[in-house]
């Protein structure tokens, strides 16, 4: 039975080792995990099944449909952030279908209520799981988000949800 922990410096490596085998064609270099840890530790989770990582979950906030382009720094959390991203939330195969990435997501989504609506960047056709947590396809997005959107793959998609009104 694997369980959700707070991410470590020391789960980097076993994040990277699920990273390549889930998103072989979307590499991130492990400078931005780590970064995200240090700079919102509440928004970064590993799936653990003993000491072994076997998936994990980075979020944190950003400025209202600003997200952070792929394998990129964002420095720090602005102060004026505004909406809550999920950055990533992968489970290795052989661990998929036991609800593993909904308990993460719920949790997530308990530290996104501090803020109005929660986005991400929908990829390999993921949006049917998305949307059981209500996360849509706005009409309204502009061009600079659609094609920083576009830098993770030709089927990537912008979501979002309102966590509260
Ligand atoms: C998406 C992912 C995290 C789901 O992990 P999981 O632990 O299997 O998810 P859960 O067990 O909580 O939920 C499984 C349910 O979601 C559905 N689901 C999972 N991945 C899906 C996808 N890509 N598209 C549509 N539905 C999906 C399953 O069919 C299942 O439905 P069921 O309950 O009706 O049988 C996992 O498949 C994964 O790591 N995929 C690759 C990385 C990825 O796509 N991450 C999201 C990027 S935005």
């Amino acid at each position: 039975m694997a369980t959700w922990r707070s991410m470590t410096n020391d789960d980097i490596h076993g994040v990277m080792r699920v990273a390549d085998i889930v998103h072989a064609e979307l590499a991130e270099r492990d400078s931005v995990p780590t970064e995200r840890v240090r700079l919102f530790p509440e928004g970064c989770l590993v799936l653990k099944e003993g000491s072994q990582v076997c998936g994990y979950a980075i979020s944190h906030p950003i400025r209202y449909r600003k997200p952070p382009a792929l394998d990129s720094l964002v420095g720090e959390i602005a102060s004026e952030a505004d909406q809550f991203y999920i950055h990533d939330i992968c489970v290795l195969p052989n661990l998929r279908g036991h609800g593993y990435a909904g308990e993460v997501v719920d949790r997530l989504l308990a530290v996104a209520e501090r803020y109005t609506t929660t986005c991400l960047v929908s990829v390999y056709g993921s949006s049917p799981f998305w949307a059981r947590f209500g996360f849509k396809s706005p009409d309204d997005i502009d061009q600079a988000l659609s094609e920083k959107i576009r830098g993770y793959g030709d089927d990537a998609i912008y979501l979002e949800r309102r966590n509260r009104d």
